[in-house]
């Protein structure tokens, strides 16, 4: 049984998180799909506060899919009003523990009001250096290197990039947040074994784990279960020592 235990010196620098089963976890409940993830909000209140304690610089957050937009329009449109309505509520206490808020997404879909909440919160929290939490927002990872491609070519036209000069390290320059495109652990909640169309690049070298949890229910103890489990993997980046 795991006591707790992990080393603070050797955390992952970015963990990112597939917040997966508020449904199921709703459904179990007898509440309605919303009530599920406004559940869900709470637990990201809860693992923001623990990543930012023990010391791990970025988290990155899928909050809203580029498929999610399937979902029945009053589902997508309480999802937003819920993402308003958290961003709102926390932005003093993230801010005055020195958090920074950043989204990242496609922008265009996104409903003007809950639009404006973010920018504000992107705004208010920019010079914070304790935590960085990521949103992935009306995301994809498949669109996300679609739109550094896009950049790359219009560079490539514009006579500013030699396409030869074009390496992983200057094509990485192009994602939404250049600075984490590596993710050294991902978690996604409720066991699936899928990516779903996350983080495509970052996660290329990335430690998995699929704790039997609904993401509702996920808790500083689990988010230690697994770091510890990162910790104990032989991580060689496809060398041999
Ligand atoms: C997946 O569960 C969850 C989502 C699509 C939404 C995630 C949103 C939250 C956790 C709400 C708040 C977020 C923030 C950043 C404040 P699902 O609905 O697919 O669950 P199911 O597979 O059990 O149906």
């Amino acid at each position: 049984m795991f006591d707790g235990t992990i080393d603070k010196n050797r955390l992952p620098r970015h963990i990112a998180i597939i917040m997966d089963g508020n449904g199921r976890w709703a459904k179990r409940q007898h509440k309605t799909r919303i009530q599920g993830h406004e559940a869900g909000s709470r637990a990201v209140r809860e693992v923001i506060e623990s990543c930012r304690k023990l010391g791990v610089p970025a988290l990155s957050l899928y909050a809203f899919s580029t498929e999610n937009w399937r979902r029945s329009k009053t589902e997508v449109n309480a999802l937003f009003h819920l993402l308003s309505k958290y961003i709102r509520r926390e932005i003093d206490e993230l801010h005055a523990n020195n958090v920074r808020v950043r989204f990242m997404g496609r922008t265009d879909r996104i409903p003007k009001a809950a639009w404006a909440d973010f920018v504000a919160a992107m705004e208010r929290t920019k010079d914070n250096t304790a935590l960085d939490v990521c949103i992935a927002l009306n995301y994809g990872g498949r669109a996300e290197i679609v739109d550094a491609a896009r950049q790359i070519a219009e560079a490539v036209k514009a006579g500013t990039l030699d396409p030869a000069q074009l390496d992983e390290a200057a094509f990485a320059k192009h994602l939404y947040i250049p600075e984490y495109s590596e993710v050294d652990l991902l978690i996604r909640t409720s066991g699936e074994l899928r990516l779903s169309n996350f983080m495509l690049w970052q996660v290329s070298y990335a430690e998995i784990t699929v704790p039997d949890v609904l993401w509702p229910d996920f808790s500083h103890q689990h988010l230690l279960e697994a770091i510890a489990a990162y910790q104990q993997r032989d991580r060689r980046f496809g060398g041999r020592p």
